[in-house]
């Protein structure tokens, strides 16, 4: 089956979506995660990209459906992908469901965490990623631990160059205008679970786990 997971950036979409895809064999597609790694070949389309992440808008829809599509034609993904942090507007939505369909393939369910915006902003400033093992931690909520690699004494913590207080509120701004929409599309469709997202990490996952389940049953 393959998922959309949705929420506010710092709602805990990439820290679920790790969990999911240990528990259901599942693919994370994270289009964040694919324009960091066009920023990090520090080109010129890549620093343009950047350019955009730190302003807190979106990216173009042109260039998310390129990156989106490579991943969906992929038969080695096919039925089991997690959305993270896509769609992010109505027309990304819908370009969504055709690619699906020219694949054979549909969304199954959309599971939005909701979270207030004072948590969000703690969350995003305390986010620190492992250069070793790709890890999310958190200074204030999950204190950054012996890495999966067990490889720490080379690794970094890492801050996103968009998570500071100015481009969070852009960011949060964004969301409410561009990407909140998208919820009643899938609203619409019958496919789509709120989950309450302040509760604590396995709270959350154990909750997922659940929904998904009997889904896929
Ligand atoms: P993207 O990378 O998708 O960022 P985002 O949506 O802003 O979301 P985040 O990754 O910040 O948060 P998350 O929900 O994954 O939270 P996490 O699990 O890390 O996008 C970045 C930018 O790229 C966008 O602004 C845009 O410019 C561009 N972009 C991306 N996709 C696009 C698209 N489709 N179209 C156009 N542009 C696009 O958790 C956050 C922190 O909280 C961590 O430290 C974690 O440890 C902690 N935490 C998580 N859960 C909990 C919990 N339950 N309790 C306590 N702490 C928790
Ligand atoms: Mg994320």
């Amino acid at each position: 089956m393959n998922l959309v997971i949705f929420g506010p950036p710092g709602a805990g979409k990439g820290t679920q979506s790790a969990k999911l895809v240990k528990e259901f064999n599942l693919f994370q597609l994270s289009t964040g995660d694919l324009l960091r790694e066009e920023v990090s070949k520090k080109n010129d389309f890549g620093n343009k990209i950047e350019e955009i992440m730190k302003s807190g808008g979106l990216v173009s829809d042109e260039i998310i459906n390129n990156l989106i599509e490579n991943k969906i034609s992929n038969p080695e993904y096919k039925n089991r992908i997690i959305f993270d942090g896509f769609p992010r507007n109505l027309d990304q939505a819908k370009s969504l469901d055709n690619l699906l369909k020219k694949y054979n393939q549909q969304i199954s369910l959309a599971l939005n965490l909701k979270v207030d915006n004072q948590i969000l902003v703690k969350r995003i400033t305390g986010r620190v990623t492992c250069s070793v093992c790709n890890k999310t931690f958190n200074i204030f909520f999950d204190p950054p631990k012996t890495c999966d690699l067990k490889d720490c004494g080379q690794r970094k913590l890492i801050t996103r160059s968009d998570d500071n207080e100015d481009t969070i509120v852009k960011r949060l701004k964004t969301y409410d205008e561009k990407t909140f929409p998208v919820l009643d599309y899938y609203l619409k469709k019958g496919i789509m679970k709120n989950i309450d997202g302040m509760q604590d990490i396995n709270a959350i996952s154990d909750q997922l786990f659940t929904i998904i389940g009997a889904v896929r049953s």
